[in-house]
């Protein structure tokens, strides 16, 4: 499976490289503009996140996202010709066989993205020891699964008790010895998070998890004010973009109504 981007396109070799040299702020990303627009100021890692069902979509949560919305996100993102390595989620019941795994993931490779991402460990050796096999550059994601919140209940922050930490420790070490090239680590009670990050020789990405982690990540939309109906707690808006849309239309509508009232009043 090839892809046509840049040749200077970072890879999720050089990615992992990054352990213990460099960090890695990585963000959501759904679309060209914004794509263009986090490359131009040298986001390394766009994850065109199944958060795009929340976020842009609005759906409740993640796992009503489909294969084509991925898809489709996945080509605008890529149209960018980023030089930010691309990942795309495999969204909820695409990799549930290691066939239907390694074929969603092509297709989210053949939309342009050059690594994917998929939820959970162990649970998941089928889909993940099958991208292995095909060689698809994979990520993982462990702690909070919000392709689970159905099951879960509610977002909850993850290895609060010893047979949940246990787990989630033997959960990184599998997915590293399988061939991840990092791992995002979500709601990880922070002290775990560090002892993944000293234990594991490829990157941790956190979100919720603590300082002490490779890289961070966040879904877009919490950095820059954009969903303002909900934010996470450890979310801390650089930006109210909202707002500015909001002042924008107005001013707009304000405009319209001035003009309408000296020509027809
Ligand atoms: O879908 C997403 O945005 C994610 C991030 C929360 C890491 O998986």
């Amino acid at each position: 499976m090839t892809t046509s981007f840049p040749s200077d396109r970072l890879t999720p070799q050089e990615l992992r490289s990054y352990k213990n040299r460099r960090s890695i702020a990585a963000l959501t990303c759904y679309d060209y503009p914004t794509a263009r627009l986090l490359d131009e100021v040298g986001v390394p890692l766009l994850l065109v996140g199944d958060s795009l069902g929340m976020v842009v979509l609005g759906y409740p949560d993640t796992t009503e996202v489909t294969l084509a919305e991925m898809i489709h996100h996945t080509r605008a993102v890529a149209r960018a010709r980023t030089r930010a390595l691309i990942v795309a989620d495999l969204p909820k019941d695409t990799y549930n066989e290691a066939s239907q795994a390694i074929q969603s993931a092509r297709a989210l490779l053949q939309a342009g993205a050059d690594a994917v991402k998929l939820e959970g460990g162990r649970s998941r050796a089928v889909a993940i020891q099958a991208l292995a096999g095909a060689g698809i550059p994979f990520m993982g994601h462990l702690g909070m699964l919000p392709q689970s919140i159905k099951e879960e209940g509610r977002y909850r922050i993850k290895g609060r008790t010893d047979a949940e930490r246990r787990a989630i420790l033997a959960d990184a070490h599998f997915l590293e010895e399988q061939g991840a090239f990092a791992i995002v680590l979500e709601l990880v009670v922070a002290d775990l998070a560090a002892e993944i990050r000293r234990a594991l020789k490829i990157p941790t990405i956190g979100i919720g998890s603590g300082e002490d982690c490779d890289g961070q990540i966040l879904v877009l939309h919490d950095l820059i004010g954009l969903y303002p109906w909900f934010r996470p707690r450890f979310a801390h808006p650089l930006a109210d973009v909202a707002a500015e849309i909001k002042n924008a239309a107005r001013a707009f509508m304000q405009g319209v109504q001035s003009v309408y009232e000296r020509l027809h009043q």
